[in-house]
């Protein structure tokens, strides 16, 4: 979703801009832009389409010395993706960058025009420059003006600004949106995520919502309200080599074949002999905690759905999983011995952040489950367990599902522990077979080989179902997301059970059945179920280590020891077979039209 850097310094302004924009790149975007002040002179460029658009733009701009600039990469919510859409919009003399939404934009846009104004894009950005020039003008004071326009402004927002009048200064604010500030060995440098400054700054300070200010190269000052603060560093990431393709095709694709060593990373130090330690939970944490209450969005809602299976099982403790739009808007009952938990691989994620923040308001305890640190999300809950899962780049999320499912399997043990659920020859059959996962994740190069092969066979059908029951319902509902995320196909998932209260109706040549059939779980149930469609002429790839001579196809898995890991295989299955079939159809599977890696408005 859409991006932010700013940089004031010397050296390579333009490079730095482009460079940082360049490391947001993956989050998804339609349109790009800089704005950069030499003195009190503004160059602004825009671009629609990928970066290098922009770059070749900018060929001929080079500024010399000192110099302030600010950079978006704008993935579009009002307006087209259009060159006079995109970021930096300006008023007379000033420019800004946004990420977010202003909600109120379009009464302050009437009050604007009323006074004269004239808008060029659809934005609800435009509005913000054109307030502060009117507030400007009005107390020629350009501080004062840029903290009446934040004031007047609602919504979400990581906002830059620059003005000719206010030479080497950058104007910031934040709500809601994030905003990081780093100074590094060349200069000051804003950017809306870690990834642009890694590497170039050793801290960062992360900015809580409602800050505003303003910076040079020398000075910061800092706002909430009307009360002045110090900022607080936090140390950021040393590297960033775990970001590059290395030989791998797509992102995604090493993303998949990355995950039985992530896997390792996220279970280190917390699965003992017998039993799970989590000490990043405080002393006392789950004291009082009667249910779970799991809230996410997208992939990381079907890691939330899994684990209730789990939840359940393990622990026999009642959970329920949440999409967090609807939950947010639904005026939910909530009782105060819930535990309130949010999963999200970017911590980002605005609509689970917002159910987060009313849980809260709620006086719910929450725990994030997050693979960012110092993310809004994991700053804002009483509690977090990381993931572990390195920077995933692919929007298709692999990795990041991975860990999050085995860390709620973790959890579910731990509450399994506290609770004497399990008992000691249970709980160390469900610690071996989580250090086993690692070797299950494994790509397998003749299974990976098989897939390819196998996918030019699923190109041209009227849809897919990928059906599972229980843990695998929700591992079939990530299947069909992974498939039409990036292969633009239809594809929906499906509890097994339910094939014949109504899609059964679709089934016939055309119709692509993926078929999760475990050895370990509901094996009969899930057979009939699927000779049900094979009986209406579906055409069936069967995933499964049973032996099934009935499918058009069957990939043969191995595990047939453990749901988990059976489950974690399966995973693999699918989520290679989604690359294969996009790969086929020429698609970009890193950046799949219309989405976004971190999708930060509601
Ligand atoms: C996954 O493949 C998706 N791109 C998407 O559904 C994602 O999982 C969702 O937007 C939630 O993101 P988060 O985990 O960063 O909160």
């Amino acid at each position: 979703m859409c991006g932010i850097v700013g940089f004031i310094g010397s050296t390579n302004v333009k490079k730095t801009l482009l460079d940082g924009l360049k490391e947001l790149e993956y989050r998804g975007y339609d349109s790009a832009g800089m704005a950069v002040m030499q003195s009190s002179k503004i160059d602004s460029f825009k671009a629609v389409g990928k970066l290098a658009n922009l770059v070749a733009k900018t060929a001929p701009f080079e500024p010399k010395g000192f110099a302030v600039g600010i950079a978006h990469t704008r993935w579009a919510t009002h307006g087209k993706p259009t060159e006079i859409n995109a970021h930096p919009h300006q008023g007379r003399h000033s420019y800004i960058v946004h990420n977010g939404i202003i909600e109120n934009y379009l009464p302050i846009k009437e009050e604007l025009t009323k006074q004269g104004v004239g808008f060029l894009s659809q934005t609800d950005t435009e509005v913000i420059v054109h307030l502060y020039e009117s507030f400007l003008t009005r107390e020629q004071d350009a501080y004062r003006a840029f903290e009446q326009t934040i004031e007047a402004i609602e919504g979400a927002y990581a906002i830059l600004l620059i003005d000719e009048g206010v030479q080497n200064t950058i104007f910031f604010a934040k709500k809601g949106s994030p905003l990081q500030i780093g100074d590094g060995d060349r200069g000051r440098f804003f950017a809306s995520s870690d990834a642009p400054l890694i590497g170039i700054c050793d801290n960062a300070i992360y900015l809580e919502d409602g800050s505003w200010g303003w910076a040079t190269a020398e000075t910061l000052s800092l706002f909430v309200g009307k009360t002045p603060m110090t900022a607080q560093k936090k140390p950021l990431p040393i590297s960033q080599s775990s970001a590059q393709k290395e030989g791998f095709r797509f992102f995604m694709e090493k993303e998949i074949y990355e995950q039985s060593k992530v896997m390792s990373e996220t279970l280190m130090s917390r699965v003992m002999a017998s039993g799970v330690r989590l000490d990043e939970l405080p002393e006392g944490f789950f004291d009082g905690v009667e249910s779970l209450r799991l809230c996410a969005c997208g992939t990381s809602y079907h890691a939330a759905l899994a684990a209730t299976y789990l939840f359940e099982r393990l622990s026999r403790i009642e959970a329920r999983a949440e999409i967090a739009s609807e939950f947010h808007y639904r005026d939910p009952m909530l009782r105060n011995n819930e535990l309130f938990i949010v999963i999200s691989q970017s911590g980002e994620t605005a609509d689970t952040l917002e159910a987060l923040k009313m849980a809260k308001r709620s006086g719910l305890k929450t725990l994030a489950i997050c693979n960012v640190d110092n993310s809004s999300i994991v700053r804002e809950a009483d509690a977090a367990l990381l993931t572990r899962a390195g920077i995933e780049k692919g929007v298709a999320s692999t990795k990041a599902f991975a860990t999050q499912t085995m860390v709620l399997w973790l959890l579910a043990l731990f509450i399994a522990q506290k609770r004497g659920a399990l008992d000691e020859e249970q709980m160390t059959a469900e610690t071996n077979a989580a250090r086993r996962s690692v070797k299950t994740l494994m790509v397998q190069p003749d299974r990976h080989e098989q897939i390819k092969r196998l996918s030019k066979r699923y190109l041209h059908g009227h849809g897919f179902f990928f059906i599972g029951r229980d843990l695998f319902y929700p591992l079939a509902l990530e299947g069909a997301l992974k498939l039409k995320e990036i292969s633009y196909m239809h594809a929906e998932g499906y509890p097994a059970g339910e094939m014949k209260h109504g899609p059964i109706a679709l089934a016939d040549s055309k119709l692509f059945t993926i078929a999760l059939m475990p050895h370990t779980l509901l094996r009969e149930k899930m057979r009939s179920n699927v000779e049900e469609l094979i009986a209406r002429d579906t055409t069936l790839l069967a995933i499964t280590s049973e032996h099934f001579a009935f499918a058009d196809d069957v990939l043969q898995m191995d595990e047939r020891s453990h749901p988990m890991l059976e489950f974690f295989e399966m995973m693999v299955a699918i989520q290679l077979l989604a690359l294969e079939i996009a790969i086929r159809l020429g698609n970009d599977v890193d950046m799949p039209r219309n989405l976004a890696k971190s999708v930060t408005v509601e």
